[in-house]
């Protein structure tokens, strides 16, 4: 079967591929650019968890980590999750707390309460708990918002030469960051200056390298942040007795249950790619080497044969399954820091507010991007 994923919504694409039975359904599908595109949950685990077959080596750009495979990967990651262990990100949770606040009070203030949930409350709290969690100057905020927004239209446009312009800006940006802190090691104490002066490979890391990190943790984070507040936000709006139940606090586990279960059911980050290193078989399809392989996880999570029922709630049910962080060894290393950030937001938004459907219209994201490009909300102060 040869499908196409441009301009669709991934979760529609998704069902269309794996709601039907056999013969219909369509685990693993090649599309009409040349990839074969990965859609069954149990696929999916395969290819993700089977680095020997399916290497991470896709881009001709330095992807540090998750560009990398085996041993190697493993000796960057190693470095990596020293920054984003939980007891090491948790010292910037009151920081979180505030800056949640601040973002939902200028909510609050303008047009009566009615925000875009991932714009005005999404974007704006991704760019400064990232810039906090990293020590970047305030002044980057508006250019950093400018650049979340550029980078989502030029993804949205599939414009190749639109992406690489706008990877230069960011890449301008952070090279901006990082110059200073090497020029003046004794200047700077942040994160952003560990990284620069970080030994733990037995040198300290290239200039490239350090650009690689730093795009890795922050490009892709700033986007997927965004866009996953605006899911958890639509499924706070639409369902009064979860705010309840989460304003009268809950611990860290059940919190990420919940946000986990809410992200599942429309997984805003919706791919990564592979590519093979020998002929291979994945879902009864005979793949050769070096063939271009997606991992689709938003049509994964929505699987009905492990998720019976794709659009229910079933935070504790669903957990031990769930793929929204991935699977395998490139599982998502930022996830401690994420739901530091997600708790906060959530927990001090409503402390002084209840989040209502609007009656304006919401924009769903097409592909490569998940859940809500645009997505008006109404904030009731409490
Ligand atoms: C809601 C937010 C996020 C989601 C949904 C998410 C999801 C994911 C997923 C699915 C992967 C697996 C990629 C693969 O298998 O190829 C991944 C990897 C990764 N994530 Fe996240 N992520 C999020 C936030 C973050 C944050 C905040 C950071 C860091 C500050 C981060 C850093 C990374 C890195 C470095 C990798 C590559 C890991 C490797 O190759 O070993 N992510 N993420």
């Amino acid at each position: 079967m040869i499908v196409d994923p441009n301009g669709r919504d991934p979760r529609e694409f998704g069902n269309e591929l794996l709601a039907s039975p056999s013969p219909q359904r369509c685990p693993v599908a090649r599309t009409s650019s040349g990839e074969v595109l990965v859609a069954g949950h149990a696929e999916v685990v395969e290819v993700a968890t089977s680095p020997e077959q399916f290497s991470s080596g896709v881009s001709a750009h330095l992807q540090l980590p998750n560009g990398l495979d085996g041993e190697e990967h493993a000796r960057y990651r190693a470095l990596i999750d020293a920054y984003l262990a939980p007891a090491v990100v948790d010292r910037h949770g009151e920081a979180f707390r505030r800056i949640a606040r601040e973002v939902v009070e200028q909510g609050l203030a303008g047009d009566n309460g009615r925000v875009d949930a991932v714009f005005d409350i999404g974007a704006r709290f991704a760019v400064r708990a990232m810039t906090e969690w990293l020590g970047w100057p305030d002044e980057l905020e508006d250019r950093l918002i400018g650049w979340v927004v550029a980078n989502s239209r030029a993804t949205r446009s599939g414009d190749p030469a639109r992406t690489a312009a706008v990877a230069a800006e960011f890449d301008e940006i952070i090279g901006e960051v990082v110059r200073p802190r090497q020029e003046e090691p004794d200047a700077f104490d942040d994160v952003t200056a560990e990284l620069v002066h970080d030994t733990s490979l037995g040198r300290t890391l290239e200039f490239p390298e350090i650009v690689s990190v730093l795009r890795n943790w922050t490009g892709g984070d700033l986007g997927s942040m965004a866009l996953s507040i605006g899911v958890i936000l639509r499924g706070l709006a639409q369902d009064p007795a979860l705010q309840e139940r989460l304003r009268k606090g809950v611990s860290r586990t059940e919190f990420t249950a919940i946000a986990d279960e809410l992200l599942r059911r429309d997984n805003p980050f919706v791919s990564n790619r592979r590519v093979t290193t020998c002929p291979v078989t994945v879902g009864g399809v005979e793949l050769p080497e070096g063939q271009r392989v997606r991992i689709h996880w938003t049509a994964a999570n929505r699987d009905p044969a492990r998720f019976p029922d794709p659009d229910g709630f079933d935070p504790v049910g669903n957990a031990a399954h769930n793929l929204v962080w991935g699977t395998g060894p490139h599982y998502c290393p930022g996830k401690a820091l994420s739901m530091l950030e997600l708790q906060a937001l959530v927990e001090e938004l409503l402390a002084l507010a209840a989040v209502a459907p609007s009656a304006d219209p919401a924009v769903r994201s097409v592909h490569p991007v998940g859940g809500w490009h645009s997505l008006p909300v109404e904030l009731e102060r409490r």
